[in-house]
């Protein structure tokens, strides 16, 4: 989708959109309108059900017009306009409508950029592999007094839309194409934009000692990779935030196999990883004085006669011992390492991992809500108010040692499964990833619900791409 901003009422759009308030209050811009007709809009509104409600809308197709409805105006925050803005974007497309002028108040630029963000996000297709496709080519022409002005500024929510697009892109990819090489080789796109990416390879990991993410890819044909990605954009600051991310490019199980019913979702299993790639890329966009890493474990998880077996006892590279007790709960030791990594690599001041971790998750929070799981009470503070503001809500639970004690091993430092009939699965989940932070401060978000949608007001059905917006908001407040 395409967004621009104009201040010409006059040209010839296929379609003009116009705000209508609840109990069909008109806007100023939807007055004058009705003056210059005639009145038909009003006329057109007595004949139909329409009301101002939000989610409401009506097309009078004689005057090439859309209504819709914005609801009170003391409730149209943010998030309303990107509903909105969903709404224009689903309905402009099903009716195959291509250059629309829109005009629902005379609103600031920070409205209409939350309209174009929600109508961008909900218009988003993933159709590259339906033979006979087209591609629906939508341009919104928001009204605008000074649209030189909004056009630049603009570009801060155009690199978060990229950046949620690229998540989606890459997470939405099959494993048979997005396989761990060409997930590497996607990362490098990054460059360009001034993002500097280190590979470190399967001979790397061992010569380093990462046995854990080289355990779990150790029955796929398609070999680990770490990928770290440097983006410095203050230079006069030594501080730097670190975001990592699981990145199973299929997640079989491994030896303890999952059921078949469902087990093709796990082509996105390396959602988290995608997300630091689409933060970083949004980040490099628009030039955000920040120093921020992205470090991403990449691995597949199969069965094979060379996997990693449940009993096995496997030195990380932090050099603690786990004893697997189950390969299917692998993300824990991909991102095990790459904790590690960061911690005595990158050094940052703070980090967040990012991962579709467990199927407890969702159990507990559905598809609404991120799971928080962190060391710092500050950071939990900072990423539940940015999770409010962009509508990416995440909730904390609780950690401590008596979760700890549930991961104790017999015969290692720890093993990677809690009790046998998962009670606070995610939470044991998240204690596994505390042994590796090592005093830095930490959080990690479980998106194992939200990653995905089977459709909701800014996203058609498949990988969300919950994160980069989240982050963008967290940065651009709390960190200098
Ligand atoms: N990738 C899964 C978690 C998952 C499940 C993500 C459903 C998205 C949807 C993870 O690797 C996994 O298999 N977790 C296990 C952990 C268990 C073996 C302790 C789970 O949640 O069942
Ligand atoms: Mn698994
Ligand atoms: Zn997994």
């Amino acid at each position: 989708m395409n967004t621009k901003f104009t201040s010409d009422i006059k040209k010839n759009y296929d379609i003009t959109v116009l705000g209508v308030y609840k109990n069909n209050k008109f806007s100023q811009p939807t007055t004058k309108f009705d003056g210059e007709r005639n009145g038909i809009i009003s006329t057109s509104i007595k004949n139909s059900k329409f009301d101002g409600d939000i989610g409401k809308s009506l097309f009078i197709y004689s005057e090439k017009l859309l209504l819709i409805g914005l609801g009170e105006q003391k409730n149209l925050d943010n998030l309303a306009l990107q509903k909105i803005g969903g709404k224009i974007g689903s309905l402009l497309k099903s009716e195959k409508l291509e250059n629309a002028f829109v005009m629902l108040d005379n609103f600031s630029d920070e409205k209409l950029f939350n309209l174009a963000y929600g109508a961008n996000l909900k218009t988003y297709e993933f159709n590259k592999y339906k033979s006979e496709a087209k591609e629906h080519k939508l341009t919104l022409n928001f009204y605008s007094e000074n649209p030189q002005k909004s056009e630049g500024d603009f570009l801060k929510t155009q690199s978060i839309i990229d950046g949620v697009i690229t998540t989606r892109n890459l997470a939405n990819e099959p494993s048979n194409i997005l396989t761990t090489t060409e997930f590497v080789k996607q990362t490098k796109k990054l460059s360009k934009l001034g993002v500097k990416i280190e590979v470190i390879d399967e001979t790397e990991l061992k010569k380093i000692g990462a046995n854990l993410i080289l355990a779990v890819g150790s029955g796929s044909s398609h070999p680990p990779y770490i990928v770290v990605m440097k983006y410095t954009g203050n230079k006069k600051s030594k501080n730097k935030i670190a975001l990592i991310g699981k990145g199973l490019c299929f997640d079989s199980g491994g030896i303890s196999l999952k059921p078949s019913k469902g087990m093709d979702e796990m082509k996105s299993d390396m959602t988290g990883a995608a997300t630091v790639v689409g933060i970083m890329e949004s980040l490099a966009k628009q030039k955000a004085k920040v120093n921020a890493v992205g470090i991403i474990g990449i691995a597949e998880n199969m069965p094979d006669g060379n996997s990693y077996k449940p009993g096995d006892i496997i030195k990380s590279l932090s050099g603690k011992t786990v004893e697997v007790l189950d390969t299917d709960a692998e993300g824990r030791l991909v991102l095990a390492d790459c904790i590690t990594y960061t911690v005595q690599k990158i050094k940052p001041n703070l980090m967040i991992d990012f991962a579709t971790l467990t199927g407890a998750i969702i159990v507990a929070l559905g598809d609404e809500t991120t799971g928080l799981f962190t060391n710092n009470e500050k950071l939990a503070r900072q990423l539940t108010e940015a999770g409010q503001k962009t509508g990416e809500e995440v909730w904390q639970l609780p950690m401590g040692k008596k979760y700890k004690k549930m991961i104790e091993s017999d015969i290692a430092d720890m093993k990677n499964l809690g009790t046998p009939l998962r009670s606070a699965g995610s939470i044991t989940a998240a204690e596994f990833l505390d042994n590796f932070t090592d005093g830095t401060s930490w959080a990690h978000l479980d998106i194992a619900g939200t990653a995905w949608t089977t459709g909701n007001d800014i996203a058609p059905k498949g990988v969300t791409g919950v994160g980069v917006n989240l982050i963008n908001e967290f940065i651009e407040t709390n960190i200098k």
